[in-house]
């Protein structure tokens, strides 16, 4: 990994930080801050999760972690306990990066933060500065603070924007370092535990940091259903979504960059934090439509596809079988959480179909709750076995060079929908198979 080389213990004043919670967002912050050479202790309270990294091994797949957490404790400068009071008890610096699952009405739920708070506030040296990494919402800073109590002690915001399989890359090479809190001599301080990443420092007050989050995802999510939108639009004209990408892309006030029309956008984070927006909105009075008709347009990709899969299907999918490459939210993660592949077969499902499914990240012997009721395959072969329609809903590199005559040789029909755009479908249509795409047929 060439980003190990460049930044190898480099700071020249080494801080004392502890990281609380040993997810997506905790593991990358404590691993880029004691390659950094600072020293980290991360506190986790799952013991599969802790004694994992301390055997150096990942918890979550993630490229280049393993690589890294390896290096990490090589060097010494990252402990991982389970204790957060035991982590924070000589920390100067203090990242909460627990969980801030979707709560009752959309709003985020704070419980793991309270806990945190709770736990850590009499341990806090004087002078210590909390810094809030997990997703929030506007005022949690504020509410923080009181959960701590402490004069002695500041809180800042400081969200973050890395994505989930290249969580690791994006630590290392952040678009920008956002800090924001009422000291703004603190904030920059925190900012400058990052200087080596050489992201630009944006430092603002507190509120306006924990809403630059919402507003990137939200943005994000905003774009993306727009794009989806243009897809269904391209299916009832008879365009193609494809070239219509690249003849926006190019206008640089449009970019290339998260316009791929999809099954919807899914995850940890877009869902959660879009309805959180909507919700954090109404308790100010406000109302943004705009948002709201994203979350919609975002479910009725979903009924789309399920629409376009039963027309290929022949015009039902009661008794059909249809073969479902890809379950996890996106490609290079193993994580299913809000997937639009799940929200697609669960609406399959329900229209009568059964569902053979294969994803590289799920065992054939799974048994968590949001794969019951599926078939699960051990390749692509088995799930297309039968099937009268192959459909892929993560773009998991092996999906990208199907081998059409194989697969024609073993379903009930030649027939694919490619809900990520990414097979070259004359190939399919060379070996008679009906392929359609995302706003493509
Ligand atoms: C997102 C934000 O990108 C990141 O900045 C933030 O910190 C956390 O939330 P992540 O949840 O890892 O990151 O997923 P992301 O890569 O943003 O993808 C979100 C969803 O949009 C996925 O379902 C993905 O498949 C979909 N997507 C993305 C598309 O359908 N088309 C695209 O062009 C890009």
């Amino acid at each position: 990994m060439a980003i190990l080389g460049e930044h190898k213990g480099a700071v020249e004043h080494p801080r004392r930080v502890a990281v609380i919670g040993a997810g997506y967002v905790g593991i990358p912050t404590a691993l880029l801050l004691s390659h950094f050479g600072h020293q980290v202790v991360l506190a986790e309270r799952d013991d599969y999760r802790r004694t994992t990294m301390q055997d150096g091994r990942s918890p979550i797949i993630e490229e280049d972690l393993e690589e890294l957490l390896r290096s990490v404790l090589e060097t010494q400068r990252l402990r991982i306990i389970g204790d957060a009071a035991e982590a924070v008890v000589n920390a100067e610096f203090v990242f909460l990066c627990v969980n801030t699952p979707m709560g009752i009405d959309g709003h985020a739920d704070l419980s793991f933060i309270d806990a945190a708070c709770a736990q850590i506030k009499d341990h806090l040296m004087p002078g210590a500065v909390v810094i809030n990494k997990s997703t929030v919402p506007v005022g949690t800073t504020i509410r923080v603070a009181a959960a701590i109590g402490r004069s002695d002690v500041a809180v800042v915001s400081n969200p973050e924007f890395l994505r989930e399989g290249t969580a690791v890359r994006d630590s290392f090479g952040p678009d920008r370092t956002v800090v924001g809190g009422d000291d703004q001599e603190v904030a920059a301080t925190v900012g400058g535990l990052f200087a080596l990443t050489g992201a630009p420092l944006v430092v603002t007050d507190a509120a306006t940091a924990e809403l630059i989050k919402y507003a990137a995802n939200t943005f994000l999510t905003t774009k993306l259903s727009f794009i989806n939108a243009m897809s269904q639009l391209c299916d009832a004209l008879g365009a193609n979504a494809v070239d219509l990408v690249r003849g926006i892309g190019h206008d640089p006030r449009i970019g290339f960059s998260f316009l791929n029309p999809g099954p919807g956008w899914g995850g940890p984070c877009l869902p959660k934090d879009s309805h959180a927006l909507v919700a954090i909105a109404e308790t100010v009075g406000e109302q943004i439509p705009l948002i709201s008709a994203a979350i919609e347009t975002n479910h009725r990709q979903q009924r789309h596809i399920v629409q376009r899969v039963r027309e290929l299907a022949g015009g039902s999918l009661e008794g059909a079988r249809i073969a479902v490459l890809g379950l996890t939210f996106k490609a290079n993660t193993g994580d299913r959480r809000d997937s639009p592949a799940l929200v697609i077969t669960k609406l399959l499902r329900e229209a009568g179909a059964e569902i053979a499914a294969y994803d590289p990240t799920v065992p054939v012997d799974a048994t968590d709750d949001d794969v019951q009721g599926l078939n699960l395959c051990a390749s692509v072969l088995d799930a297309a076995r039968d099937a009268r329609v192959l459909l892929i809903l993560t773009e998991w590199n092996e999906f990208r060079e199907l081998d059409f005559d194989v697969l024609g040789g073993v379903m009930e029909q030649r027939t694919v929908f490619d809900g990520r755009n990414i097979l070259d479908l004359d190939i399919a249509r060379s070996a008679d198979f009906v392929a359609w795409g995302i706003g493509r047929s």
